[in-house]
């Protein structure tokens, strides 16, 4: 189905074109131009990835003053997994990037409400639709906040008002998780039908939304409440606006597409695999298509294939393309081969895209990936189940119920993930259990190195900036080992000074002490947390002070430590390197 979108034809832009746009529209309204942040939130371990535009301005929608104004502009690099399954659709993507203005107490309903309408129809300045194929919903009013009419009254300067719908909090209330600003928002809609839809009542227009024949194409937030736990509980101290608008989406509208992949951003990527598939099917193809892109992304912002956090939800992408290319009989390596399409499409725009690194980092994982699938496969056949499959053979089991389905087969998928659980556990306690015994056995040296640890990631802190924190670590009987966010080389007067505070400390024979506490009150004093952990709601915090209660460290921590740093003996840097993007490491001992 192909639709005429635009009011002029002539007009057609790319999705480059579309960004910078977008970008100098709001830039000549006094909005200052940030560059994307990196997929990987860099003070955020409740989340694995920026999952919107506003995430990384969370502390200024909450009133902290932003260096570069209250007026900001961006297109944000975001990634979302949790509707990976309907990836394959017209519209479903893993990684997507979302175009935001952002006003932080500035202006508020009526300018960004002009400001969206103008983007969204000039043909001088913005993106040409049509508004007659425009449709609004806005919020319809509960106990947290009233019917949103300054929002109608704005919205009737431009749109007729038997076109702007009121909706519930289900559909209008945007906030970014349980806790944070949150505010009513107002969405606009665009027709897809070849014919256009005309007038509808609430009734018809609900209708249309469920059949798809309107996608949203804008949402503009007014962050004016806060949310606690789930439950809005109050205003903020200032009114802030916060807009975000899909690129891949709004690309699809300009170039008149019914689905995502037959816009510029994917085509090349989608032709080469129609050119060299010998068994053809879209949806395979655009999980392919998808999936490359967001590993292209994740990697250029550092992220490595592992079994853990993002590094798992990259692993996971490159494996599901794999299986789907298997799937179109597309030459091995095709994934990390075909990725520099993408590259060549991206690069003026993200200039950390290194193409040797991406192609590099995909083969790898396709190449272990493959060797796993061989023998998983051969199991598969032979009757093996899914839970063996999954713990002998590494073998995923969303694999496993694709083969399945495949081959009309059932999979007690319940079952398996309650086998996990128990076999998880059982796990979990023998190492606890292993734990204990190296500790009865005195592993005198691993608990100094673990306070050593908390003194060098508070001395990194102190040298380099409050900004760094722990990306991972690990501790043998013969060193420490610490990774931690920086974007360079150290020098060797930041390292000397490091090392000069560790020894300083521990010359102070600071003690160190364990308290438990709530959760968020352990958040509140700033005690460092774990890179990508959940904690419980009452938490152990390990502080390391001085006589008089000055803390020069507090972090989560279940321990076990030493009771005053002077036992700690003397610290040593023993190496500072790289391991990914803006991520550094540093081995260090005792002795
Ligand atoms: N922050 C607005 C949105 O994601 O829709």
């Amino acid at each position: 189905m192909a639709f005429c979108g635009l009011s002029d034809k002539v007009l057609i832009m790319n999705s480059n074109e579309i960004r910078q746009r977008f970008l100098d529209f709001f830039a000549k309204r006094g909005h200052a131009i940030l560059p994307s942040a990196s997929l990987v939130p860099k003070n955020d371990p409740s989340v694995l990835f920026n999952t919107a535009g506003m995430q990384p301005l969370v502390p200024y929608l909450m009133g902290e003053s932003h260096p570069q104004g209250n007026r900001l502009v961006s297109a944000q690099k975001c990634v979302r997994t949790g509707d990976i399954d309907d990836v394959g659709d017209s519209r479903h993507l893993t990684f997507f990037e979302m175009l935001g203005n952002w006003s932080l107490g500035d202006y508020f309903k009526e300018d960004a409400i002009k400001w969206s309408f103008e983007f969204l129809t000039s043909k001088e300045e913005g993106l040409g639709l049509d508004p007659s194929r425009l449709y609004i919903t806005v919020f319809e009013g509960d106990d947290n906040a009233p019917r949103d009419m300054e929002a109608v009254e704005s919205w009737k300067q431009y749109i007729p008002e038997h076109r702007i719908y009121f909706l519930p909090a289900k559909n209008n209330w945007w906030s970014p998780g349980d806790n944070g600003p949150c505010g009513p928002d107002t969405e606009m809609f665009y027709d897809v039908t070849p014919h256009g839809l005309g007038d509808l009542s609430h009734e018809q227009y609900v209708e249309a939304d469920d059949r798809g024949d309107l996608v949203e194409i804008w949402n503009d937030v007014f962050m004016q409440y806060e949310k606690k736990d789930g439950v809005v509980i109050g205003k903020l101290a200032q009114k802030n606006v916060d807009t975000g608008s899909g690129l891949e989406r709004i690309t699809m509208m300009v170039q008149g597409k019914s689905n995502v992949f037959e816009t510029d951003l994917f085509a090349p990527f989608m032709s080469a695999i129609k050119l060299a598939s010998t068994d053809y099917n879209e949806r395979s193809a655009r999980i392919v298509a998808d999936h490359a892109r967001s590993a292209m992304f994740l990697i250029g912002d550092g992220v490595t294939p592992s079994n853990k956090d993002q590094g798992y939800v990259l692993r996971r992408l490159i494996r599901r393309a794999v299986m789907q290319a298997r799937n179109l009989k597309l030459p091995t390596r095709f994934v990390s081969n075909t990725v520099t399409d993408y590259v060549d499409l991206y690069k003026n725009v993200y200039s950390d895209l290194d193409i040797l690194v991406i192609s590099k980092v995909i083969s790898d994982e396709e190449d272990k990936f493959q060797k796993t699938l061989e023998s998983g496969l051969k199991e598969f056949e032979k009757g093996t189940d899914a839970f063996t499959l999954a713990t002998t053979y590494g073998f995923p089991i969303e694999l496993t119920v694709e083969l399945a389905q495949e081959k009309q087969q059932e999979i007690d998928v319940a079952g398996f993930h309650e086998q996990m659980k128990a076999h998880q556990e059982a796990s979990r306690k023998g190492a606890e259990q292993k734990f204990k015994g190296g500790l009865a056995n005195t592993s005198e040296i691993t608990v100094k190195l673990h306070t050593a640890h908390h003194l060098l990631l508070a001395a990194l802190q102190k040298v380099l900036g409050p900004e760094v924190h722990q990306r991972g670590s690990n501790i043998t009987e013969e060193r420490l080992r610490i990774d931690f966010n920086f974007d360079r080389k150290m020098t060797d007067e930041e390292k000397k000074a490091v090392e000069d505070q560790v020894n300083e400390w521990i010359k102070a024979d600071h003690q160190v002490c364990r308290r438990e506490m709530p959760r968020d009150e352990a958040e509140k004093i700033g005690a460092e947390m774990e890179f990508g952990t959940k904690y419980p709601d009452t938490v152990s915090v390990y502080f390391i002070e001085d006589k008089e209660g000055n803390a020069v460290s507090k972090e989560f921590c279940g321990g076990p430590h030493v009771e005053h740093t002077g036992d700690l003996g003397t610290f040593k840097i023993q190496k500072e390197e790289a391991v990914a993007a803006g991520v550094r490491r540093i081995k260090a001992t005792l002795s």
